[in-house]
């Protein structure tokens, strides 16, 4: 009977207490779960771990609910599966909601299937993680990410992102010299409130947060115009809205962190640590820094996020990738290259990398620079790049070890075995991906990295088919060699830009030219070196050209995608993107962030008409019967990309 009141009364007490909790803004533990993974190992021993997970999460719950801590940690390692656990939440909530939030946290991060040797959870209000080794001092790891709101700001949307990345940037700078790191901001923002904040674990250093922000920062900063936006990572949390989401009174006013060395180049390689300290404190530093990273080789390790986090790149042993790839065998090789041939490879803890052995010529200038560029290279961290895990160098070998992508290349979705499988919105995320990985790489990372080889192949699809671009900084390990420009350069109608492959001149706007090709292959499903007898044997490229100057181009969509999943509007603008991305002059293509805009807006294109890309041009000059339309077309060059310059 007891039991029967009780089960009745607990949907009473729930309607309460959530109209309780609508009616009074002080009670919100901020419980939308934004994000949740489980590490795909299993503990060994069961009642062990799970004795250690269950001490751990019960002395994390004692410093929040019993010390009315926003930030605890917890390690317990009885036996062979220790748990090391930690929990933050945004600073702005009360010591109540603090502890609800870990209360719903802690109830779900058992969700995953029992054993799971790590999970996280990561709601509004509050983050809870664990793992089987120390992560506290993790910051950034591939799984980063971000959710933005639906509504796009309304009265100016222009006006509105360029403010709001104004408090954005701000929040980053400010944010790892703010004590605790926490900082929370309210600006007004074209005639509405901007809430905006930035966190780290405070278990990370002052560089790790600066680090962690940065990545954050490119990501959230992707949500905009929209009205909300937040971003998540390993060490860091950012969030802004149009929407209150804390009081008026934790706002702080920042600027006194961004005075000082406010003039630092974003994101140099020392980062934020030593603001204004001096240069031989920084050169001191790397000297330390290197001496140890020479020392500690350490070893990779597995976790949630599913790779490794570095603190720089792991000098891995010739030994070890010889049998994680069974010595290079054909049945591990995952592809071949001008580059080189890649291998799957499972090292020793279970973790399965990429491995490519470089082709190299007697070249002594590798030497010198491989292992300097290696360390640039693997600091390049974005949701669309594929992350290089470190190298090995052993006499005229040179290795590198990537992360696995399962799924391969874009070009088997396209052309290969599983041709006609990805459906619209699928290819318009990987155009839209590609364009913000290549936008990073040019023009957000501190050194601009021109990828010169943007194809099918390059483009690795990841668990969701959100692409990673790989083999990005390979011109830089290698020494320039013109047999591989040739190689590359295969035909007359490739991905290559016409004047890098004729003469040589390389500019950011090279990968644009092939950016836009593989546009029109994902969108088309046609190769573009491939002459299709069924559509005219024109080249991709040229097929292209014709149909938009006769306003067809919705022809040129792959014939597999049903005609209900796309916008006609939308496919249209896409390929007259690809073809401003391939116009013949290299100064009227957009840069990549530009593209990245112009996907996203829905009417900036009106008053953009592409001019005709040089080889179909040249084609049309070398026929007669269409030399009319070629003639206007050369000296029209008028393309404005300037809309977007003066942004
Ligand atoms: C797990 O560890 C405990 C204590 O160390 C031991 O008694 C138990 O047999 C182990 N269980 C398994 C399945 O190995
Ligand atoms: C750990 O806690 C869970 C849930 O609270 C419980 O079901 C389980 O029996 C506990 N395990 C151990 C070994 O204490
Ligand atoms: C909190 O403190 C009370 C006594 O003050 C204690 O009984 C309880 O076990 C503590 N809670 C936790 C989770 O440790
Ligand atoms: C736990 O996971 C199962 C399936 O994986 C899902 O159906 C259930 O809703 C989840 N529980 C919670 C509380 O999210
Ligand atoms: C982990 O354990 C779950 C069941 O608890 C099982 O389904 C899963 O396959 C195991 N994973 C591994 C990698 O052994
Ligand atoms: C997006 O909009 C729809 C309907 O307008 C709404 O139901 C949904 O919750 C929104 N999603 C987010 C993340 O705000």
């Amino acid at each position: 009977m007891h039991l029967q009141l009780l089960l009745k009364l607990q949907p009473l007490t729930f309607i309460l207490w959530s109209w309780w909790s609508i009616h009074d803004a002080e009670a919100d533990p901020q419980i939308l779960l934004l994000n949740k993974g489980c590490s795909q190992y299993n503990a060994t021993n069961l009642s062990n771990f799970n004795q250690n997970l269950n001490a751990s999460l019960s002395d994390i719950k004692s410093q929040v609910t019993n010390q009315s801590k926003h930030f605890a940690t917890a390690h317990q390692s009885l036996g062979a599966d220790p748990v090391y656990a930690l929990f933050q939440c945004r600073n702005y909530l009360s010591n109540t909601d603090c502890a609800a939030c870990f209360a719903t946290a802690a109830t779900q991060i058992r969700n995953c299937s029992a054993g799971a040797n790590g999970a996280r959870v990561i709601y509004d209000g509050c983050f809870l993680r664990y793992e089987s080794n120390g992560f506290f001092d993790e910051t950034t790891l591939p799984g980063n990410s971000m959710i933005c709101g639906n509504n796009t700001a309304n009265g100016g949307a222009t006006a509105f992102s360029g403010a709001a990345q104004k408090v954005l940037k701000d929040l980053q700078k400010a944010t790892p010299k703010v004590t605790g790191f926490f900082a929370a901001t309210k600006t007004q923002v074209a005639g509405s409130a901007l809430y905006a904040i930035a966190q780290c674990a405070e278990t990370v250093t002052e560089n790790g947060c600066v680090n962690c922000l940065n990545v954050g920062y490119t990501n959230i900063e992707s949500c905009l115009p929209n009205t909300d936006g937040r971003a998540f990572d390993a060490g860091c949390f950012m969030r802004y809205s149009e929407t209150s989401f804390f009081a008026d009174n934790q706002a702080i006013d920042i600027t006194p962190f961004l005075k000082q060395g406010g003039s630092r180049k974003k994101g140099a390689i020392i980062g934020g640590v030593v603001g204004g300290v001096g240069l031989i404190v920084i050169l001191l530093a790397l000297f330390v820094w290197l001496k140890l990273n020479k020392k500690t080789k350490r070893a990779p390790r597995g976790d949630i996020l599913g790779a490794t986090e570095l603190k720089g790149p792991v000098n891995y042993r010739y030994k070890d990738l010889k049998s994680a790839t069974k010595n290079f065998s054909d049945e591990n090789k995952l592809g071949e290259g001008g580059f080189g041939d890649v291998y799957k490879g499972t090292l020793k803890n279970g973790k399965i990398v990429a491995v490519k052995k470089l082709l190299l010529g007697q070249s002594n200038k590798i030497d010198e620079n491989f292992e300097s560029e290696v360390k640039l290279i693997s600091n390049v961290h974005h949701r669309n790049l594929v992350r290089l895990l470190g190298c090995c160098s052993k006499g005229q070998e040179r290795i590198l070890v990537y992360e696995y992508m399962a799924n391969n290349s874009l070009d088997r979705f396209l052309f290969g075995e599983k041709k006609g499988s990805l459906n619209w919105k699928q290819r318009y995320d990987i155009t839209l991906g590609m364009a913000r990985g290549l936008a990073y790489l040019h023009e957000d990372f501190h050194v601009c990295i021109i990828h010169r080889d943007i194809k099918t192949n390059n483009i690795l699809l990841d668990d969701d088919l959100q692409p990673r671009i790989a083999d990005f900084g390979l011109a830089r390990l290698l020494p320039e060699d013109k047999s591989h420009l040739s190689t590359r350069f295969a035909g007359t109608l490739g991905y290559t830009a016409p004047e890098y492959a004729l003469h040589g001149q390389l500019s950011v706007k090279a990968d644009t030219y092939s950016y836009g090709v593989v546009v029109l292959e994902i969108v088309s499903g046609q190769k573009s070196s491939e002459l299709r007898a069924d559509v005219d044997g024109d080249f991709l490229l040229q097929r292209a050209w014709k149909l938009y100057e006769r306003n067809m181009h919705l022809e040129l969509v792959d014939k597999t995608l049903e005609s209900d999943e796309y916008e006609p509007e939308e496919v249209k603008k896409i390929i007259e993107i690809a073809l401003l991305c391939t116009q013949a002059s290299a100064a009227t293509r957009p840069t990549m962030s530009e593209v990245v805009v112009l996907l996203k807006s829905k009417n900036l294109l009106q008053n953009m008409k592409p001019t005709m890309p040089v080889f179909v041009e040249s084609n049309y000059r070398s026929r007669p019967e269409t030399s009319t339309s070629s003639g206007s077309s050369t000296s029209n060059a008028t393309v404005s990309t300037s809309i977007l310059s003066a942004r």
